[in-house]
């Protein structure tokens, strides 16, 4: 019998990636449309007693790393409580506890967060540039998010990332000066092809590709930058400026697909599951969990769900994908 959570092509699923909210701050063109969304009602969302025990299901099948999403996740009220609830799961195996976030409500809760068992945060961070950023954003704040990362990274997190939605026109040309991020600081930047979701208007003239991206780079670095080994179970493709602190990446989705090594599984606020970041079928573990299913029974849906994964989805198969929900309900 294989396990619970591997698939048909031998991938096993030891990353759980849960969205705790389809609310955020702000509302970023590449994740939303400017109309907004429908929201679920609250009665359709996993509750913190919900979350944990789903999340503490997929620790006992070899779940090591639980990544929380949104929406933005910093916008739930007890963030660090479901923290440290995720905490108390070390002892049955979880080894990582990351989030991702848009850093505008971050910086206060840092401290908190990172006694409450976090490891890491991957920030988001389009522009540096405060009038660009409320064109990327539709809202003010990048002062607040660039505090958030440096803070982080003066607090000891085991990694603070930055992630960029390389989008033409807009911000291909702030590459280079996110590179000069990692100069002082020890940030691991991600350039991050952009994806076609529901209501988000991409477009194949506004993809930014990770050849382009490097190419032009290297006109600007030469010899220095230097690529890294890829890491097991990669997103990004990583890459150094010789001498500089921190690193950066591409995370090549649309160019140069990772689907073969994926390790991820997504649990949505809703309570659906979702095998692959493209593939539209979903599996409600919500409702099976109201109507008093046992962790077995949870764990066969769990189960059946994974083993009717895709090979994969990526690359240009995705346009073939959509409809899909909007980037916003599903937490990247
Ligand atoms: P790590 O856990 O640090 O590796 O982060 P991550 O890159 O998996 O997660 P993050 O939330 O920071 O997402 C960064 C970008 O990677 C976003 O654009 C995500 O949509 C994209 N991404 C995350 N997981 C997947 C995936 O399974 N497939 C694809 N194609 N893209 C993904
Ligand atoms: N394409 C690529 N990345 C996206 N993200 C949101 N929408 C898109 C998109 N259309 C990123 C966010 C965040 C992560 C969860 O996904 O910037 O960093
Ligand atoms: Fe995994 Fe699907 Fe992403 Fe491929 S596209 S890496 S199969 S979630």
């Amino acid at each position: 019998n294989a396990p619970v959570l591997s698939d048909m092509f031998g991938r096993f699923h030891n990353y759980l990636r849960i969205s705790v909210t389809e609310r955020c701050n702000l509302r970023c063109q590449y994740c939303m449309p400017a109309e907004g969304i429908e929201l679920s009602p609250n009665s359709h969302l996993l509750t913190t007693e919900e979350i944990l025990r789903v999340a503490r299901i997929f620790v006992a099948q070899g779940v090591d790393k639980i990544r929380l999403t949104g929406g933005e996740p910093t916008v739930r009220k007890d963030i660090v409580e479901l923290v440290r609830g995720l905490n108390s799961l070390r002892p049955l195996g979880l080894k990582h506890i990351a989030m991702t976030t848009n850093g505008i409500a971050l910086r206060r809760k840092l401290p908190l967060l990172r006694e409450a068992g976090m490891n890491g945060l991957n920030i988001s961070l389009d522009t540096r540039d405060p009038r660009k950023f409320e064109a990327f954003t539709r809202r003010k704040g990048s002062d607040h998010v660039l505090r958030a990362i440096a803070d982080a990274c003066a607090l000891g997190y085991d990694f603070v990332k930055v992630n960029v939605v390389v989008m033409r026109g807009q911000n291909d040309d702030e590459v280079p000066a996110f590179v000069e991020m990692t100069h002082d600081d020890p940030v691991d930047v991600r350039f991050i092809e952009y994806m076609p979701f529901d209501g988000n208007q991409w477009g194949r003239k506004k993809l930014v590709g990770y050849y382009e991206m490097i190419d032009r780079l290297k006109l600007v670095y030469g010899d220095s930058i230097v690529q890294l080994p890829l890491e097991p179970n990669h997103t990004a493709k990583g890459y150094k400026i010789d001498g500089y602190r921190g690193q950066f990446g591409f995370i090549t989705s649309m160019t140069k697909s990772f689907c073969s090594s994926c390790n991820r599984v997504r649990v949505m606020a809703d309570g659906n599951l979702k095998v692959c970041l493209f593939g539209n079928t979903e599996v409600g573990l919500r409702d099976l969990i109201r109507a008093g299913a046992s962790d077995a029974e949870v764990v066969d849906t769990i189960s059946q769900a994974i083993k009717r994964k895709k090979r994969a989805h990526a690359g240009l198969d995705i346009l073939s994908q959509l409809p899909n929900r909007p980037m916003i309900k599903i937490g990247g």
